[in-house]
């Protein structure tokens, strides 16, 4: 029994982007590590030389200027993951938790000038995933937890009012089914965007994957995988103690 200390778990996931878009708003929903691209909507020089883009999430005191008449701010804690596309779209790559917020597209044709049309906004949400105990201190018949959080621009679990978007967070198993509450499985949810799965692993828990399931107005959009993995089927033993594939995209 005393093996099952030395399982790690690594999480195999799935991408599904999607890019909702209702009136004026736009909604991306996406995982800690991968790739986005917030589409600008307002473009008014094709050279992007008159776009600006906006950052905010509620607690902040302003927006931040990421890019400013098409060129990306390098002052930004963000400057190295941020890409000015050729439409004018901005690409962010490696999305980390705290890029959750709005996003906002802006025109102007000078420097200091009037804005030219309205807002264009791009509402990304994270789904983040954690343990609540190191992977080396996970023992057989003792409780972990596996945590998935939707981050949005209000924060961590804070699902958005006023949105048009139905947000779900589910747990489910290998046959799809959603896990209920039994001896061994325990699903606790705060809200609509943060629910735990806590386990009580068993040696038959290896290689069983449950899954994080996001759905967007009943339709399953990203999904992230916990997997149990035996010791040495995979190479990347060392630093975290789980991992994320990430996607090409
Ligand atoms: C971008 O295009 C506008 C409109 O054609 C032009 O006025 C401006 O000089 C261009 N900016 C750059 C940096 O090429």
């Amino acid at each position: 029994m005393a093996d099952i200390m030395h399982y790690f778990l690594c999480l195999v996931t799935v991408l599904y982007l999607l890019i909702g878009v209702s009136g004026d708003t736009q909604s991306l929903y996406t995982r800690v590590g991968d790739n986005v691209r917030l589409l600008c909507r307002n473009v008014v020089y094709p050279n992007c030389s008159s776009t600006i883009w906006n950052y905010y999430r509620t607690g902040l005191e302003t927006s931040i200027e990421e890019v400013g008449y098409g060129k990306i701010r390098i002052t930004s804690d963000r400057a190295k993951r941020l890409e000015v596309a050729s439409d004018c779209s901005l690409h962010v790559s490696d999305v980390r938790a705290e890029d959750a917020g709005i996003w906002t597209c802006k025109q102007f044709l000078t420097v200091g000038g009037r804005q030219e049309g309205g807002d264009a906004p791009v509402y990304l949400s994270v789904l983040t995933n954690s343990l609540s105990k190191p992977v080396a201190d996970i023992v057989p018949d003792r409780p972990v937890s596996l945590k998935c959080i939707l981050y949005t621009s209000d924060g961590p679990g804070k699902c958005l009012r006023g949105v048009t978007e139905r947000i779900g967070l589910f747990w489910v198993g290998e046959a799809g089914n959603e896990l209920k509450n039994d001896p061994r499985l325990q699903v606790t949810q705060t809200s609509d965007c943060d629910i735990t799965l806590t386990v009580r692993v068993q040696k038959e828990d290896i290689n069983r994957k449950w899954t994080c399931q996001l759905t967007v107005n009943e339709n399953k959009e990203i999904s992230i995988d916990f997997t149990f993995m035996a010791p040495g089927s995979r190479t990347s033993t060392a630093g975290p103690s789980f991992s994320t594939t990430s996607p090409s995209s």
